[in-house]
């Protein structure tokens, strides 16, 4: 747990997603879940429209899941192999806490959509870092599933998308580090046009 602003820059400077896949034991408490997504509504967003829904699925409801997951691959991938459908019901049976992470803009505002987006994926952003400084790693995850019509459907309203899978558990290993660009090949300072 994170008690100074020294701890808060060190987790920043290490902090890195997990691999759902490789998640052991439980997730977060109901509490510490609560904490997590009061954290990640504290996410700036342009005109206070709060365009992003964090929607739960219990873990008495993964079956359920990947009964989704495969009437989606059945309707999207008519040729899946017992592999492709073995895969979708891990999937769903990940160890830790699921979030799905919803983008829910609203049309025709004045407010671009494309900050409303820009904010959802904040929203994300800050979900993983609570979730870190709980102790906890998190892995976003999207694929085709993300975009299918049978899943959107089953977790959006009208007009909402899937942003991402978030699952929140604890890896099996040690995280190795994952390459990092080096900053000068993202970060330089501006040059006014010549006029
Ligand atoms: C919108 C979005 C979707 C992603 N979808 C996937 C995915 O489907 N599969 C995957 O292996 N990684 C996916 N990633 C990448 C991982 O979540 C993660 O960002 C990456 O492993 C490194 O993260 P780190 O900088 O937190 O260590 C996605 C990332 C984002 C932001």
């Amino acid at each position: 747990m994170l008690n100074d602003r020294s701890s808060l820059l060190s987790l920043l400077e290490t902090r890195r997603s997990g691999t759902p896949r490789e998640f052991a034991g439980a997730g977060p408490s109901a509490g510490q879940l609560e904490r997590i997504l009061t954290i990640a509504a504290r996410t700036p967003d342009h005109g206070k429209l709060f365009p992003w829904r964090f929607v739960t699925v219990a873990d008495d409801q993964r079956d359920a899941l990947a009964e989704l997951l495969l009437k989606a691959l059945a309707a999207d991938v008519p040729d899946a192999t017992a592999a492709h459908r073995e895969k979708e019901v891990n999937f769903a049976h990940y160890a830790g806490q699921l979030v799905v992470l919803v983008s829910a803009p609203i049309a025709n505002h004045k407010i671009p959509l494309w900050e409303q987006e820009l904010s959802c994926g904040a929203a994300g952003m800050n979900l993983l870092h609570a979730a870190n400084a709980l102790g906890f790693a998190g892995g976003w995850l999207t694929g085709r599933r993300a975009y299918s019509e049978t899943v959107r459907s089953a977790f959006c309203e009208a007009g909402e998308r899937i942003a991402g899978f978030i699952f929140i558990g604890r890896p099996e290993h040690a995280l190795e580090e994952r390459q990092r660009p080096p900053l000068a090949t993202v970060s330089r300072a501006w040059q006014p046009p010549e006029s």
